[in-house]
């Protein structure tokens, strides 16, 4: 049995900000897409980069194969699309045969644990066709209409956050991929439209998603302004 992750690192990053695209960010000298691809690579054999495709001004393909090189596991890079769910589809279509489990995880988790990377794997091997990792909501949480005003208070029991990587049965990903057409946020969300039961595994705290300037400073502040 054969596991590949795929890495997303195709977006922009418009929330962050910065003028280049969020996955070549440095992170305390290191870039997120790196990593991020380090958080998997030593949990799987193979790991497909999804790059921002449509810029003329810089080739990301190769500052990608410069910032991955001495991965602990082989490396691939591949033009990722319009949207997050379009370059996860771009890097599925190039996954060698063999490969019957596949993780997704964001360019923008670069410090989540090995050892969820490794629970949702063994899930997965265990029989779960979706493994996800997820929190427990902890704000109260509201919801409002357009102008901000609230509308009513939404209970939380039974809600969780998700984060990534999330694993999947190899034949049951490239299902969801080819049934919906439209634009997910996550994989779980494609595979759960199909009724295929997905799984939770504990996710951790510090595998949160770098979106904003904020999440930048939390970052370097965990890695200790250096390593
Ligand atoms: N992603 C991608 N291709 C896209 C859009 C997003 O591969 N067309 C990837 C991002 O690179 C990121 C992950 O999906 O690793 C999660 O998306 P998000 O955090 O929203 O990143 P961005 O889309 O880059 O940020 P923003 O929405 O602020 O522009
Ligand atoms: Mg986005």
């Amino acid at each position: 049995m054969s596991v590949a992750a795929i890495v997303p690192a195709a977006g922009s990053g418009d929330r962050l900000g910065g003028g280049i695209p969020k996955a070549f960010r440095l992170l305390a000298g290191t870039t997120l897409l790196r990593r991020s691809a380090d958080a998997v690579a030593t949990s799987v054999d193979l790991v497909v980069v999804a790059v921002p495709a449509d810029r003329r001004d810089v080739d990301w393909r190769n500052a990608a194969v410069a910032a991955l090189e001495g991965a602990a596991c082989p490396t691939r890079v591949v033009a990722g699309g319009a949207s997050r769910q379009a370059s996860v589809a771009a890097a599925l279509a190039v996954l060698p045969p063999d490969v019957d489990v596949v993780l997704v995880h964001d360019a923008a988790r670069p410090l989540m644990p090995p050892a969820v990377v490794a629970a949702v794997i063994a899930a997965v091997r265990a029989g779960a066709p979706g493994v996800i990792p997820a929190l427990a909501v902890t704000d109260t949480l509201k919801s409002v209409d357009a102008s901000g005003r609230v509308l009513r208070t939404v209970d939380r029991t039974g809600l969780v956050a998700v984060q990534t990587p999330q694993g999947f049965r190899r034949d049951v990903l490239e299902r969801a991929h080819r049934a919906d057409p439209g634009v997910a946020t996550d994989d779980a969300a494609l595979v759960e439209a199909l009724g295929i039961p997905v799984l939770t595994v504990p996710g951790d705290p510090a595998g949160f998603k770098i979106t904003t300037p904020y999440d930048v400073v939390l970052a370097e502040a965990l890695l200790g302004g250096g390593r």
